[in-house]
């Protein structure tokens, strides 16, 4: 979400399912992805659905299968399939090896049985006091494995380690505003809009800092929103 050459994080970004994971002893999380269960037809004379197209059958089959897991080194140099859209913001990389080396428990991916890069997450923890704070870098999902609450799996993960780990006030992140989808996402996680970065994006678009209290702050003071939009200099943290 920030970018390096104007100090500002450029995006971002968004699972934790309902605890179907077991730790598998080495910082792997083996996860089964639940399927969605179809909905039946409220008409009784509706057509059958048509079957669902190879290429999704097969991504149904590999998302049902993801662990989640560190993103090691060799994942940069296949996670470009990810990146392929023009809402991922994609940094260069000394950004992500610096991430990789200083946060560590913030990166993860999102990999399939085959050990194809599905979606990652990146973040960092920085702050002091009670602006001691997780944060979102960047989230993204490959189109083909949208939908499966992948991202959401993400999240929830990034969300636990500033939780327990790093006891952490809160989680932020910033999102364009135009970026519905992501905005929908991060509501239905317990994200609010504590403020609105003017021109934050390029000096262009504006940017929505979206923040999500954890356990430490037990008055929820971190979420409670700024009555005025601010602008990109007047920002606590690169
Ligand atoms: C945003 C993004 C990360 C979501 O990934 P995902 O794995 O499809 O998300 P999930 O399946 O975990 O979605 C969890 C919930 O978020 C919401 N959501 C996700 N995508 C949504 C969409 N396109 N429209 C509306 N709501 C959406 C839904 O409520 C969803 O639950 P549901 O499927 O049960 O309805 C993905 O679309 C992506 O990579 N986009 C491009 C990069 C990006 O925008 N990153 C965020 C930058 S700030």
């Amino acid at each position: 979400m920030r970018s390096l050459s104007t100090h500002h994080p450029q995006k971002l970004l968004q699972t934790r399912p309902p605890r179907p994971q077991s730790h598998t002893g080495d910082g792997e999380l083996e996860i089964r992805i639940e399927r969605r269960p179809s909905l039946p037809s409220r008409r009784r004379d509706s057509a059958p659905a048509p079957p669902p197209h190879r290429a999704d059958r097969k991504a149904r089959r590999e998302a049902n299968m993801t662990t989640i897991r560190r993103f090691c080194c060799d994942d940069l140099l296949r996670f470009a399939s990810v990146n392929l859209d023009h809402l991922t913001e994609t940094f260069n990389m000394s950004f992500y090896m610096t991430y990789l080396a200083r946060w560590p428990d913030y990166f993860h991916a999102a990999v399939s049985p085959a050990g194809r890069v599905m979606g990652y997450i990146m973040g960092k923890v920085e702050g002091q006091g009670e602006s001691w704070h997780g944060h979102v870098t960047a989230v993204s999902v490959a189109s083909e494995f949208r939908r499966q609450k992948l991202a959401k799996k993400l999240m929830n993960l990034l969300e636990e380690i500033s939780d327990k780990m790093d006891k952490a006030y809160f989680v932020d992140l910033f999102v364009r505003a135009s970026n519905m989808p992501a905005i929908r996402m991060y509501e239905k996680l317990g994200y609010v809009v504590y403020r609105r970065v003017l021109r934050y994006y390029s000096g262009e678009e504006d940017g929505l800092d979206m923040r999500k209290a954890l356990s430490q702050d037990v008055e929820k003071k971190s979420i409670i929103p700024l009555k005025r939009p601010i602008t990109p200099d007047e920002l606590e943290y690169d």
